[in-house]
């Protein structure tokens, strides 16, 4: 194993889509990534803090050592429970009270497709048929604080904001905290603040650039700045990934030409890029409500790198997934694949998340 830890820690940090402080692929010596703490003790692979799964995204990088059987190989599935994992809880809070989800739409977006990302926030507290957009998030409220709380399981869309391009269609990580900045403050913003159970999710539409997008990132949370914002917000950015990189941020709806033979799915709504920015949409959920200021739950010793609950099962859509193998999941008549059934008939491919007490990826279409 010890050969391999180098590249093994440049990939595991660039397949971290929910990246909440890092994206880039940084190459650190053993002893600054690997913890000394003996998980139980005999072997090599017991006495690395850095978890050994690696979830599947099909960055550009991996296209590079596509070739070198070590690196798709070691996306190993984690649907059966491992005790290499340490998700620890740090003592911060989760958001347990009732989510109101702020929705800043940057750029040109369709009534249509933001119908698609509002219906599925909006079915995530109400009940569908099975395998349902409520059960999958049901993984999530397995999550609780030192107070023993819950992750709330209500979750309700309590505003929206237009921004047509007010910073450019090229963001950064820190300009996107100034999009919401305007969306909270300035003369025309038009969501309030709300640090008791406010989640702002800022959503660039297909022509917007964002820093690293597509080359390290689908996706981003953090929270704000109160020297950028006023305030300590958490927020998620998602791109969407249609005209940009659907092979890589909207896998397995759109395939990158060197995975050959392989067949894109069709994408449940008819849209590839929205219909990706659903599962990217879901991970950051997930680790944002676990995980909202980086102090509560995440694997690893290094909370500048934290491997959060989405990350270790990032590709992960059903039974028997494992590297690019989204797994088992369902087709409708159309021929659409999907795991989870929404509000208004609509159905979605969301992907698995870290269940705390199974210690395993675990989904609403789960095979038991
Ligand atoms: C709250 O979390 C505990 C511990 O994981 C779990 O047993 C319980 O079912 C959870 N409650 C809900 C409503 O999810
Ligand atoms: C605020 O909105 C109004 C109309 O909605 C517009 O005329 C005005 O220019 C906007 N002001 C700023 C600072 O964006």
């Amino acid at each position: 194993m010890a050969s391999n830890n180098v590249v093994f820690t440049c990939l595991w940090s660039l397949a971290v889509i929910g990246c909440a402080a890092r994206s880039s692929c940084s190459i650190k010596n053993d002893d600054s990534v690997h913890d000394k703490k003996q998980l139980s003790g005999n072997g090599d692979l017991q006495s690395k803090q850095v978890p050994p799964k690696l979830g599947f995204r099909p960055w550009p990088k991996i296209q590079n050592k596509a070739s070198s059987k070590d690196t798709l190989a070691e996306s190993k599935s984690f649907e059966g429970s491992s005790p290499f994992i340490d998700m620890q809880y740090h003592m911060g809070p989760v958001l347990s009270p009732r989510i109101q989800v702020y929705i800043t739409w940057y750029g040109n977006w369709k009534a249509e497709d933001q119908a698609i990302i509002k219906d599925f926030l909006l079915s995530i507290s109400s009940p569908s048929d099975l395998p349902s957009v409520q059960k999958w998030w049901s993984t999530v409220t397995l999550y609780t604080d030192q107070t023993g709380r819950n992750i709330t399981g209500s979750v309700n869309i309590a505003g929206e904001h237009l921004d047509q391009y007010s910073h450019g269609d090229s963001l950064t990580r820190l300009s996107v905290q100034e999009v919401l900045r305007s969306a909270l403050t300035e003369s025309n913003g038009t969501l309030p603040i709300n640090s008791h159970g406010g989640l702002y999710l800022i959503l660039t539409a297909e022509d917007v650039v964002m820093q690293d997008f597509c080359r390290a990132v689908c996706g981003f949370h953090y929270f704000t700045f109160p020297s950028i914002v006023g305030y300590t917000l958490p927020y998620a950015w998602i791109g969407d990934s249609g005209k940009q990189c659907p092979e890589v941020c909207a896998y397995p709806f759109a395939i990158p030409a060197y995975m050959g033979a392989t067949k894109p799915m069709k994408a449940p709504n008819g849209n590839i890029g929205v219909d990706g920015m659903i599962s990217v949409i879901g991970h950051e959920l997930a680790e944002i409500s676990s995980n909202p200021l980086i102090n509560a739950w995440y694997a690893g010793q290094d909370p500048t790198a934290p491997t959060e609950i989405a990350d270790l099962c990032e590709g992960m859509y059903g039974s028997g997934a494992g590297g690019s193998y989204p797994g088992s999941v369902q087709t409708d008549g159309s021929g659409s694949s999907f795991n989870a059934n929404g509000i208004n008939n609509r159905k979605y491919l969301v992907q698995w998340v870290w269940d705390p007490n199974l210690n395993a990826c675990s989904g609403p279409n789960a095979v038991n």
